[in-house]
This record gives structure tokens, sequence and C-alpha cells, in this order.
């Protein structure tokens, strides 16, 4: 919502939101998409793992001066990715994460708003 707001798109304006998000499917104009496969058979356990390669991955393009943005959108299209590469069956398509280096764009001086720790912290049980 933040985001929207930054970007002066309207909450109820379904047009301007479906733009901005159709802007995944061409990378936001990044010259590189990198496609991020999971062995199926590793569940959860390759998700973490995959995780934590990805912030180090973004973290090491960061220092270089390049931008990233992980991008979940591109998993729910699986289909057209492995039509354009060989992939085996036995993998799944976690995530895609564009490559390029930033532009001025307004969208590149948004800054989310950080909670607290606690916030993310559950409380106990009460037995
Ligand atoms: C796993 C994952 C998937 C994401 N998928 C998308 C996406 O599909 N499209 C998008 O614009 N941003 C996506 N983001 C990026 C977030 O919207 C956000 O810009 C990014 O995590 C930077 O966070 P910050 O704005 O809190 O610094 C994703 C981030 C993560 C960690």
């Amino acid at each position: 919502m933040e985001l929207f707001t930054q970007m002066g798109i309207d909450r109820d304006d379904k047009d301007a939101r479906d733009g901005f998000w159709a802007r995944n499917y061409e990378f936001f104009g990044a010259p590189v998409e990198l496609f991020l496969f999971t062995h199926k058979s590793l569940g959860k356990f390759a998700a973490s793992d995959a995780g934590l390669f990805m912030q180090n991955l973004i973290l090491s393009a960061h220092s270089k001066g390049l931008g990233t943005c992980a991008q979940g959108s591109v998993a729910v299209w699986e289909d057209a990715v492995r039509k354009e590469f060989q992939i085996s069956k036995n993998y799944s398509l976690l995530c895609g994460i564009c490559v390029g280096y930033p532009s001025q764009s307004q969208v590149n001086k948004f800054q989310a708003n950080r909670i607290s720790p606690s916030e993310i912290m559950l409380p106990e049980k009460n037995h």
C-alpha cells in the first residue's frame, strides 16, 4: 500500500495496479533474469536453502552496485520458463530474480517502513 501511494496508484484503480504488476513479466526492464529452481523431493528444506542463497546473491550484487528484485510472481508462469530451457521434471520454479543497474525511477526511491522486532515475536500461550 505504501509503495502504491508513493507511485500515485489509487487502491481502486485496478488497471493501474495490474499495469504495475505486469512489469514483473518484462523483468522491470532488467537485462538479466535468474530463475531459481529447487528439487521437489527436498520441500521446505530446499526453500530455506534457496532463500539464504537468494539473500547472499542479492547482497553480493548490491555490493557491486547492481540492483535486484526477487520475483515470486515469475514462479506462477513456470510453463513459460520451461518452454525456453531444458529443465528436469524433478525441479520446481521457486522464484525469479531480475538483475541490473538501478534507474532513477521513483519506484527505486521507495523505502519500506520497517516494523519493530517486538512486532514479529509471538506471545506465549497462557496455560
Ligand atoms: C521471496 C520474494 C518474492 C518477491 N516477489 C516479488 C514480485 O513478484 N514482484 C515484486 O515487485 N517484488 C517482489 N518482491 C520484492 C519485494 O516487493 C521488495 O521490494 C523487496 O523484498 C525489497 O524489500 P524492501 O522494500 O522491504 O526493502 C519479492 C521479495 C521476496 C523476498
